[in-house]
């Protein structure tokens, strides 16, 4: 076996036999097989796969039940395979299969990463993507190349073939969340690996629709920012960092809310803060910590723990704010100081003890 092919799959039932039969096609002469990773979707594609599976010993159906998430998928797919040689293909029919013997003969040759790039020819991406997420996507590449100081038109790309060890010697490290799972196993490397790009045209797709969403974007930002700051700030802490500054928001709103309403001060004061809090918890619960979700009885303890620990959180920035004030007059300085102590503590101390 040379070359295990990786397809994650979420409501992709209309378009697995069409990319089999493709891979069939492309592959002639190579001793393949296929890792569907379908993350139990609604629509039946396991099933589908495995129907498939039960005619061709080939076909392997990694079946995924309670979680969710494009990287994890394909890193679950990857540490299955027993090949030297991984190829990472979406499912929707997107990526051009016809270039993958080429991708394999990259690596062959001697290269760590063959990449399917959208961006070597103008072209490359008009068709499978609208004005605006060609925008978006040439930022996000343009983003990853300043990082990864590589020379690499498409690190974000979904399309890729890459040597087995080079994903196992890292895989502790990337994170199991998001669309940059490319990004991160090129980032994550202790020496730069040697890659070659090979053009496709990204084509549209034919059935189902895209799942990549705001938070897919804001994860990706998340993790830019991570590299960034050598892996001081966690990936989440950007996400965990917006949730907070939309809270400072809706205390304000809150706040002339319940003055306008006729309330003293402090007590409008107060119930600015608890809405808050909550709305922070709720945002945090939803977004930041979607894999983790907290429901039902885990939720309301959920809540009475991230109070609590938002409630610390407040006493040690006033208690630094005012440690930092009598070195130096500068109140901003010292405001900020209580408030940065403040943030990194709620981030810690509530991803350790509420999700
Ligand atoms: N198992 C699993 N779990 N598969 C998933 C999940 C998930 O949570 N989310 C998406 N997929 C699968 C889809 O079924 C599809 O086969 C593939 O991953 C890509 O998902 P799309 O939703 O079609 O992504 P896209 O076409 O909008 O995004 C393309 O461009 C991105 C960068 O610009 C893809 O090529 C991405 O791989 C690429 O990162
Ligand atoms: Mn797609």
């Amino acid at each position: 076996m040379e070359l295990s092919v990786v397809i994650p799959t979420f409501n992709e039932r209309e378009n697995i036999a069409p990319l089999l039969a493709r891979l069939e096609a492309a592959l002639i002469g190579v001793v393949w097989q296929a890792i569907y990773v379908d993350d139990n979707s609604a629509d039946g594609t396991a099933a589908v796969v495995k129907a498939i599976a039960a005619r061709d010993p080939r076909i392997l159906c990694l079946h995924r039940v309670g979680r969710r998430g494009l990287a994890g998928a394909v890193l679950e797919g990857v540490m299955a395979s027993p090949a030297p040689f991984v190829a990472v293909i979406d499912a929707d029919l997107q990526h051009d299969e016809t270039i993958l013997p080429r991708m394999l003969q990259a690596v062959r040759d001697g290269a760590d990463l063959a990449i399917g790039s959208r961006y070597l020819t103008p072209e490359g991406a008009s068709q499978g993507l609208s004005p605006v997420r060609q925008a978006g996507s040439r930022l996000a590449a343009g983003l990853a190349k300043f990082i990864l100081r590589a020379d690499v038109t498409d690190p974000v790309s979904g399309f890729f073939l890459i040597r087995r060890e080079r994903v196992e010697a890292v895989v502790g490290q990337l994170s199991d969340q998001g669309f940059k799972i490319l990004f991160d196993i090129i980032a994550s490397q202790p020496a730069p690996l040697k890659i070659a790009e090979i053009p496709y045209a990204f084509a549209e797709r034919q059935a189902g629709a895209s799942k990549l969403d705001g938070r897919v974007v804001l994860d990706y930002l998340g993790l830019i920012l991570s590299k960034f700051s050598r892996g001081v700030l966690p990936p989440r802490f950007l996400l965990f960092a917006l949730v907070g500054l939309s809270g400072v928001l809706v205390h304000l709103a809150a706040l002339y809310a319940g003055w306008s309403f006729g309330l003293r001060f402090d007590a409008a004061q107060i119930i600015a803060a608890m809405t808050a809090m909550t709305t922070n918890f709720i945002c945090n619960n939803l977004i930041t910590y979607r894999d983790r979700r907290l429901r039902g009885w885990r939720l309301l303890s959920g809540y009475v723990r991230f109070c609590a620990l938002c409630g610390l959180g407040l006493i040690a920035n006033l208690a630094i704010a005012d440690l930092v004030h009598r070195w130096t007059p500068a109140w901003g300085v010292a405001g900020l100081a209580g408030a940065l102590f403040g943030a990194a503590w709620n981030y810690v101390s509530t991803s350790l003890a509420v999700w």
